[in-house]
């Protein structure tokens, strides 16, 4: 949100002050909050509009101008003050701003550092001869809390320094993603509730004494009180050689731009970078690099003016649980998934979020009517992470959990984690046929929904190998089914009994394998025959299936071994041409012929000209088809990247990574030969 709505009475000003101080210092406490960062902000600067218009009604306690809002306070001085930053919503605000700055010097500015902001809690970190003596919170700015206590848990906060210095480190503490899972697992496995939130995580457990277990948080370094004269490239540098953790080293790290231009495109990069990156930041901090600018442009009495925070739009968003739908997947899995009052998080409206299974529900702790905490990035699923408690009303009920299949109205197998429907893929006959009708598996036309339904309802069709033994007469027995369409339907068929085997395996939607994997599976057995003799011990011998996963892929084939049977009988699915190749172009990165020979590709916008056409599955078939191996996100392994129109932070990374990126029309003409095939 970057528009600050409008007060339009002092009513409506003093409200909006004491929402705001309310929410800051709930946010300053325990770093939960009734208000998203996007609605914080945006009052804040509605507030500061009306206070410019209305300079005599300011009232004392407003948040505007101070740090933490006005809400922290502490009682251990800062050495210097621990000031804040202001805070830029857009390139035009960050331009005007950088203006503005060097407006103020007379000249331009000497060099820029552009960083992560880092969503976490600012500390001071205090050392003497090279060892840490007190831990601060930022509390006001001017005082803050002493939390010595938990310096243990801080990763990349060192007991000792490289050398024997005396000097006060300032960064973020932070959960990162990976932290935050495994602390919310420490908690539940303990009796307590999950962590809303990193930051707030991060915030209890700086403050928390005696807790029966451990969580531990990380430390970015990106200030230093006692290193005067350095640029600010230089502080960090020789922070990070005194043994602190900084932000150096990962996709986001400082970078010195000469020119606004530059900054704005790092800006861009870091935004883009940041579903991908192991923490979380909610903007990216422009600082003047030079100790003589920032030195002559000075501070303000709440941030400092060579230094300002671009702010990215908020991946959490506070919003209301309406009630939890359960579905039953192709597989008979009854997944819950939370229905939510429309919350928009980072320009896209989310209604559903991802509930994982019922345990994660008790777990949270989650009854429908919560405010709940949502997060979205890139292009995960949207998930709840957990209710607020402290903003319950009463109006809270318990979520109901199915006691029978929603779908069949059977039992629930409860053994697992993941309920299932006892029927399994049975009770979800429709939607298997469905499923090994469309394009990506049998590509079977005039089979869609409908007909799916019809044909499952008539009793004509259990499974899908009931589909290649339909008579032109059964059909014409169905409601709306013409001799022409009849015709249409029979001829389809008949193409689809002759797709490739991978394709067909794949159709069977066997629990763990997908397009990639089948492709594989197929490669490496050759015929249908062969995958259903497969034990555990040849299943795992193909790359990329572990024993665990041989497993569950061994009871799936067992269970479908009747289908299995059927389907081999009618001849079903054409074998493999050359099994052991392709499985080793698929992995081994030791293709032995084609143009993507020992090449590991990416795909990713959308594909044009000759590739126009073909789904991303097709896509990775080709590459297979060209001795390549397909992947779905970009990592250092990753040779090539094909990048179509909106590429986005995959063409980031792969930028940042040095990979060599094509067009559709360069890689359609590399492999013509196999696109023609
Ligand atoms: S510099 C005098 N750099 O954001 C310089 N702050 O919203 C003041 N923050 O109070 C801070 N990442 O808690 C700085 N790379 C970064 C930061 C950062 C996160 C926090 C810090 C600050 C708050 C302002």
């Amino acid at each position: 949100m970057t528009d600050a709505a409008t007060l339009a009475s002092l009513a409506a000003y003093s409200d909006a002050v004491d929402t705001a101080v309310q929410a800051a210092a709930a946010y300053y406490d325990d770093g939960s909050t009734p208000l998203g960062d996007d609605e914080y902000d945006a009052l804040v600067r509605a507030i500061e509009a009306y206070e410019l218009a209305h300079p005599t009604e300011v009232l004392t306690h407003s948040p505007t101008g101070k740090v933490a809002g006005g809400a922290a306070d502490g009682d251990v001085p800062h050495s210097v003050p621990m000031l804040s930053l202001d805070n830029v919503f857009s390139a035009e605000e960050f331009t005007a701003w950088a203006a503005g700055l060097e407006r103020r010097l007379g000249r331009p500015v000497d060099g820029w550092c552009v960083e992560p902001k880092l969503d976490g809690l600012a500390v001071a970190a205090r050392y003497r001869a090279g060892r840490l003596v007190q831990v601060l919170t930022r509390g006001d700015g001017l005082a803050g809390e002493d939390i010595t206590h938990s310096a243990d848990a801080v990763l990349g906060l060192p007991a000792t320094l490289t050398e024997p210095v005396d000097l006060e480190l300032r960064g973020e503490v932070l959960l990162t993603h990976e932290q935050f899972e495994l602390a919310n697992e420490t908690r539940t496995a303990h009796g307590a509730a999950p962590f809303a939130h990193p930051r707030s995580g991060a915030a209890g457990t700086l403050r928390a004494k005696d807790r029966p277990y451990r969580v531990e948080l990380t430390l970015f370094a990106y200030d230093a009180v006692g290193l005067d004269g350095l640029c600010h490239s230089e502080l960090l540098a020789r922070i990070a050689e005194l043994g602190a953790h900084t932000a150096a080293g990962t996709a986001a790290e400082p970078r010195r731009c000469a020119t606004v231009e530059e900054v704005q495109q790092r800006i861009d990069e870091i935004a883009a970078l940041r579903p991908v990156l192991p923490f979380g930041i909610d903007g990216v901090v422009v600082k003047a690099d030079s100790a003589a600018d920032q030195q002559q442009a000075g501070a303000g009495s709440r941030a400092p003016r060579w230094a300002v925070a671009r702010k990215l739009p908020a991946q959490h968003k506070v919003t209301r649980l309406l009630e939890v739908e359960w579905n039953v997947g192709r597989t008979g899995i009854i997944a819950p998934r939370a229905v939510l009052e429309p919350v928009v998080i980072d320009g896209v409206t989310v209604t559903y979020a991802t509930l994982h299974n019922p345990a994660d529900i008790t777990r949270r702790g989650l009854m429908t009517g919560d405010q709940v905490f949502v997060y979205r990035a890139g292009d995960v699923i949207p998930r709840v992470e957990a209710p607020l408690v402290e903003q319950r009303t009463g109006a809270e009920q318990p979520i109901a959990f199915p006691e029978v299949c929603p779908r069949c109205g059977g039992d629930i197998d409860t053994s697992e984690q993941r309920w299932r429907c006892v029927q399994g893929r049975g009770c979800q006959a429709v939607a298997s046929i469905r499923y090994a009708a469309a394009r990506d598996q049998l590509d079977i036309a005039g089979l869609g929904g409908t007909r799916a339904v019809q044909l499952v309802d008539s009793g004509l069709v259990a499974d899908l190998a009931d589909l290649f033994t339909l008579t032109r007469d059964q059909l014409l027995t169905l409601e709306r089914m013409g001799e022409t369409s009849a015709d249409n339907l029979l001829a389809a068929l008949e193409t689809a009994r002759h797709q490739p085997l991978h394709r067909v395996f794949c159709a069977l939607g066997v629990r763990g394998t997908g397009r990639t994997m089948s492709r594989r599976i197929a490669a490496h057995f050759g015929s249908m025959a062969a995958i259903r003799a497969a034990d555990q011990d040849t299943l795992a011998g193909v790359p990329g299936i572990g024993t665990e996963k041989a497993r569950v892929i061994v009871a799936e084939l067992t269970e479908l071994a009747p289908l299995l049977d059927k389907l081999i009988a009618q001849n079903v699915g054409i074998a493999e041409s050359e099994p052991t190749a392709v499985a080793a172009s698929a992995d081994d990165d030791t293709s032995p012929t084609g143009p993507l020979s020992g090449q590991a590709v990416v795909v990713t916008g959308s594909m044009t000209g000759a590739l126009a056409e073909l789904s991303r599955n097709e896509m990775n078939e080709l590459i297979e088809r060209a001795g390549g191996k397909a992947s779905s996100s970009v990592s250092k392994r990753t040779t090539l990247l094909v990048a179509g129109e909106k590429a986005g932070s995959k063409r980031t990374k792969a930028e940042e990574l040095g990979i060599r990126i094509i067009t559709p029309d360069e890689f359609a003409t590399m492999v013509a030969e196999q696109l023609d095939a």
